[in-house]
């Protein structure tokens, strides 16, 4: 089976796809299919509902079932914050050097008890005939006081995990515990409930 993804970020595609492979689902891209999506901004109030409005949009606009995830750091001492702003925390949608460089300057006086923070995933299918999943996972942490390792994307360089960011783990370690792996492993569950309904064999 065909999955569009609903993001331009290859990194994230390819641990969907490290994570959904044993499935037999083939995640590509819109631009790996062929077709093109239309961006849809996210204007939800959660990550949920920013992965549906995306996933549902793909879903339309290709008539390929679709999955979308919305993730995002949530740090304590900041109330929550980035959240769904994580990717345009700086100004600029995307700037993981602003992004980062502007969470450890908000931290900079917090010890680090108070640095405790989570990154959560939301992630939705929307198939053509109007089904949806969504699942949702989270990774506990805290905020590193400098970028450490080169590995991963986003604000990996600052979470840590223990004594090790997310930027310095293998890609097999960093599934095993993210938030991505969490969400994903759970939407494996649901999707091999989901297919295996006979009248959901030929979709
Ligand atoms: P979006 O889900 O594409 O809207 O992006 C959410 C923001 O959270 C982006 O800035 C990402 O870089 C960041 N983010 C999401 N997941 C991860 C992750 O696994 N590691 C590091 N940053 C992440």
């Amino acid at each position: 089976m065909k999955f569009i993804i609903a993001t331009h970020n290859l990194k994230k595609q390819a641990e969907m796809q490290r994570i959904l492979a044993p499935l037999g689902i083939a995640v590509q891209t819109a631009a790996q299919a062929g077709l093109t999506l239309t961006d849809v901004e996210e204007t939800g109030r959660t990550f949920r509902e920013n992965a549906l409005l995306k996933a549902e949009s793909g879903c339309k606009e290709t008539g390929l079932p679709c999955v979308a995830d919305d993730s995002g750091l949530c740090v304590d001492a900041l109330d929550g914050a980035p959240g769904v702003y994580s990717a345009r925390f700086s100004g600029e949608h995307g700037n993981d050097e602003g992004n980062m460089q502007k969470l450890l300057e908000l931290l900079r006086d917090t010890p680090k008890e108070r640095r405790t923070a989570y990154f959560e995933s939301a992630v939705c299918v929307c198939f053509p005939n109007g089904d949806v999943i969504d699942v949702s996972g989270r990774c506990n942490g805290w905020i590193g006081y400098e970028k450490k390792g080169t590995g991963g994307f986003g604000y990996d360089p600052i979470f840590m995990v223990g004594d090790k960011s997310f930027a310095e783990l293998t890609s097999e370690e960093k599934d095993e515990i993210s938030h991505r792996g969490n969400a994903l492993r759970k939407l494996t569950a649901a999707l091999n409930q989901y297919l295996n309904q006979p009248d959901k064999e030929t979709l």
